[in-house]
């Protein structure tokens, strides 16, 4: 199972410190990650292919040519979150520097554009010459992290700066790098998305064109900064997000009880789903024949988000308003009566948003200027509701 945000390779190369590598795996695993080791062939004189797969739970490869229909090097580097090599040994460092591709690893390090960090061992010789200080300083300026070797006693007998660091200080420099841009750490956050469905009959509903894909961007983007993110899903076509708590609904009520339900746990709640404002009020036992269905009597649904104003406490709620219009009074009029902290409000007239992988409207914020946002895509605008949602919690 990939699950995001948690995926790292760990590359091994040829130095007797391969074997202190194994600790690493085994406490990267202990932290929830889930490591795919990819040994260099040299490497394997220090550490074998089983002990690899065994500890990893994974199946281990080192060349391009192996496993070649699953092309291993490019599904590795997509499906990666991080790469770490440890150890590098000089000529790891030189081929990496230089843009090699000859063995599985160097493939996939070329190929990903995931944050990779870099874990040199060798003898202080080795690691002080020339060359190595500027394949290191290349690696670096590439925005890279090269972890500077321990001091001390070496394999050799020699004592000196070559020793692959412990265990403990590899991890703290990889918790800053996976940190790094993860902002909704410790957030949770509750999403609904898609559109409410109230039946008519057993084979008729009132419902509504939201595909979902607004809400569904909001969770992957709390998502991929950390968040622990639930998403409250009404009938979307979407697939489920791994790593995401997904609940699914179908009418306004059930939408409403998943909400009070989850609401109390959460700090934002972000409520992008369309939900019927009215259901039947009766909802015919069998197929209504056509000749009787001449009107239908509607009573309004609940309203979610008033319903959670009544018990909001430190939470931020954002809420949305799809109209055929872009009136700011009337937006502002929204945003307060359902007690919201933000909203965002998009003119649907021209029939460019449903369904589709971008939007434009406007941004309210409770007590702050508006401000518009233009033709974006519906991940960036979810990541600028998240960043105002943040400011809002303090
Ligand atoms: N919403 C809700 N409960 C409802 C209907 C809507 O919580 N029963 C939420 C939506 O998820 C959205 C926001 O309220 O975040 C605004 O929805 P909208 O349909 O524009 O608001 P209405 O109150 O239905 O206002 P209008 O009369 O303009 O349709």
């Amino acid at each position: 199972m990939h699950v995001s945000g948690r995926e790292v390779i760990l590359g091994v190369g040829g130095g007797i410190a391969a074997y202190k590598s194994c600790d690493l795996l085994r406490r990267l695993l202990d932290k929830g990650f889930h490591v795919t080791v990819v040994p260099t062939p040299s490497s394997l004189n220090f550490v074998g292919k089983a002990t690899w797969e065994a500890l990893s739970g994974r199946a281990v490869t080192t060349e391009v040519f192996e496993q070649v229909n699953e092309v291993r090097h490019i599904s590795l580097a997509k499906s990666s979150d991080y790469i770490i090599i440890a150890p590098a040994t000089a000529d790891l460092l030189a081929r990496i520097a230089m843009g090699r591709a000859d063995d599985l690893l160097t493939n996939v390090f070329l190929a990903s554009n995931s944050p990779k960090m870099i874990v040199p061992a060798m003898h202080p010789q080795m690691w002080k010459n020339e060359a190595t200080v500027a394949n290191v300083a290349t690696l670096r300026a590439r925005g890279i992290t090269v972890l500077d070797p321990d001091t001390g006693a070496l394999t050799s007998g020699d004592v000196g700066q070559g020793r692959f660091p412990e265990t403990q200080r590899i991890l703290s420099e990889f918790e800053s790098i996976t940190s790094k841009g993860r902002d909704y750490l410790g957030k949770r956050v509750l999403v609904t998305a898609g559109g409410t469905r109230e039946p008519i009959d057993p084979v008729r509903y009132i419902g509504n064109n939201s595909s979902g894909k607004q809400g569904y961007a909001i969770a992957q983007n709390a998502l991929n900064r950390g968040g622990e993110v639930t998403l409250i899903s009404a009938n979307s076509a979407l697939a489920d997000i791994e790593g995401v708590r997904m609940i699914k609904v179908s009418t306004a009520a059930q939408m409403h009880a998943a909400v009070l339900q989850e609401f109390p746990l959460c700090d934002v709640l972000v409520m992008s789903a369309a939900v019927a404002d009215a259901k039947p009020t009766h909802q015919g036992e069998s197929k209504i024949k056509k000749s009787e269905l001449t009107s239908i009597a509607l009573t309004e649904n609940e309203d979610i988000l008033k319903s959670v104003s009544e018990i909001k406490k430190h939470q931020i709620v954002i809420a949305f308003a799809a109209e055929t219009s872009h009136d700011e009074a009337q937006a502002r009029e929204k945003l307060s009566s359902k007690g919201a902290d933000i909203l965002y409000l998009n003119d649907v007239s021209q029939g460019d948003i449903f369904n589709s992988e971008t939007t434009y409207g406007e941004i309210f914020i409770s007590g702050a200027p508006s401000h518009k946002v233009s033709k974006t895509t519906k991940d960036t605008l979810g990541e600028e509701l998240l960043n105002q949602a943040l400011i809002q919690l303090g």
